[in-house]
């Protein structure tokens, strides 16, 4: 649609009695222009009771105006300036947490010195369902504000020498406490949503029902979530002067909805305006931008997996299935005491009992430092392995009784830290694994295969079938 639709002329208040009139804009520039519109604001936030959630709307920059805004949104820009996006991104990406929500706000709690980021995050996640609400009623929501008030003073804005307090006694800065929460409110649902929206995308890409993606996470998913499934579709504004957007004039008292969805989707060579517009273009951008990458690649910058080479998984046990590869290696371990010193050819590689032991360990501790790190939300280690393109003279050594016995005491060991560590993890851990790569269901199934390299060599009982010649 290319012009300004009324939406309604409703909202008859049966206590004021007051008609408002309520507009539309869809069109690209008339969103860009209503959001620099200095007479078009957002909606003002009537407060309420003291530390409540009306209270915390009131107190903070994204709903406040003018010098009042610019003033807020100084506070919000001094926190956010003494946090490192690339330190936000490893946060984010550590740990169980399975909800998008609370992995952001604590990796920003985190960040900003707050005591207990764990519990802010889960107080903030109350705020959040209440924050947006024009009149926010919601006992626990005004209990969780009250409860975070105090915890903003933790390690925060102590930088300019000023105390943060907001308990009793000291000086007690509550305006700035008000935006700290406000700064966590904000970046909790939008940056989940966009966590949420890129997965669904990269889901459909990685089955070929989305256009312009190679995989499940490739790099420009986020990019491309940002313009074509906003985090935050629509935006709102009051006129409080009589105003023009678009040619359409807007009485003072019109409230205006700004379709981003749409305008973006109308003007696909424009830059997104998912994160607003100046002058109150989202300060958290950059922030939201690591923390979501955190939360969906990892720690490391993504290289994205390719859907070609991705290990296919069922129902089984992942832990077992690795269990029973090793059992199986170390099967045909069992016969290489018998090898006669012939390396064996496959797929153009040579093997021997020896390498062969050592692709499978190096295979399985490889991809357990790699779990690991992305558990704990570090980067993965470069890959330095020669694997099988290098065959070393300790490879060609005689398979001694003695070298089985070590190898059995190996394998098994690592086999079992495998399994323990994925009996450890929850479903949800297994299939929507934190960090860059195949999930660990994936890699479960991917480390199982390396009952190639035994395979390779095969049973050397004398006359036993499939025995290397
Ligand atoms: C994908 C995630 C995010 C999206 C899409 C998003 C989007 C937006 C948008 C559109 C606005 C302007 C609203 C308006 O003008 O009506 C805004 C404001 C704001 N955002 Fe974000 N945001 C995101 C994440 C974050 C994060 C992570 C933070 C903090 C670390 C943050 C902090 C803020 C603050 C404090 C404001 C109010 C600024 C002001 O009123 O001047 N946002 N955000």
């Amino acid at each position: 649609m290319s012009t300004p639709s009324i939406l309604s002329i409703s909202g008859t208040s049966e206590r004021s009695q007051e008609r408002s009139l309520e507009r539309s804009f869809e069109r690209y520039d008339d969103v860009v222009d209503a959001l620099a519109h200095p007479d078009l604001v957002p909606l003002p936030a009537a407060s309420g009771p003291a530390g409540g959630v009306a209270w915390l709307r009131a107190a903070v920059a994204r709903f406040s105006a003018g010098e009042e805004h610019a003033a807020r949104r100084a506070m919000v820009e001094a926190d956010l300036a003494r946090l490192d996006p690339a330190a936000l991104r490893v946060a984010a990406a550590a740990g169980f947490e399975p909800d998008a929500r609370l992995r952001a706000v604590r990796a920003l709690a985190q960040g900003l010195g707050l005591a207990e980021p764990d519990a802010v995050a889960q107080a903030v996640s109350v705020v959040a369902r209440a924050y947006f609400a024009e009149a926010p009623d919601d006992a626990e929501a005004d209990a969780a504000v009250a409860w975070l008030l105090p915890r903003m003073a933790a390690g925060g804005g102590a930088e300019d020498g000023a105390s943060v307090g907001v308990g009793v006694g000291g000086p007690v800065p509550e305006e700035l406490a008000a935006n700290r929460i406000g700064l966590l409110v904000q970046a909790c649902d939008a940056t989940a949503t966009l966590v949420g929206n890129a997965r669904r995308a990269g889901c459909r890409s990685a089955a070929g029902d989305a256009p312009g993606g190679e995989g499940l996470l490739d790099r420009g998913l986020l990019d491309r979530t940002l313009r074509h499934d906003p985090s935050v579709p629509v935006m709102r504004r009051l006129a409080v002067r009589d105003a023009v957007v678009g040619g359409v004039r807007l009485p003072a008292g019109t409230r205006v909805v700004l379709d981003v969805a749409a305008a973006q989707q109308g003007a696909p060579g424009r830059p997104p305006l998912t994160f607003g517009g100046p002058p109150r273009v989202c300060p958290g951008r950059t922030h939201a931008l690591a923390l979501a990458a955190g939360i969906l690649h990892g720690a490391s910058d993504p290289a994205g997996p390719t859907a070609a080479d991705t290990p296919v998984t069922d129902g089984r046990d992942p832990g077992a299935v690795v269990s029973a590869t090793v059992e199986h290696v170390l099967a045909l371990a069992a016969t290489w005491t018998e090898w006669d010193g012939r390396p064996v050819a496959a797929d153009g590689r040579t093997y021997t009992p020896h390498k062969a032991v050592r692709r499978v360990a190096d295979h399985l501790l490889d991809h357990l430092a790699e779990l690991e790190a992305r558990l704990a939300g570090e980067a993965t280690e470069p890959d330095h392995w020669h694997a099988s393109a290098a065959t070393t003279p300790a490879d060609l050594a005689p398979f001694t009784p003695a070298d089985l016995d070590e190898a059995r005491s190996r394998l098994t060991r690592l086999a079992r830290i495998w399994a323990r560590r994925l009996a450890a993890l929850t479903p949800e851990q297994l299939d929507h694994s934190p960090g860059t790569g195949w999930t660990f269901r994936q890699l479960a199934f991917h480390v199982a295969e390396s009952a190639y390299y035994a395979d390779a060599v095969g049973d050397l009982r004398a006359g036993a079938e499939g025995a290397a010649s």
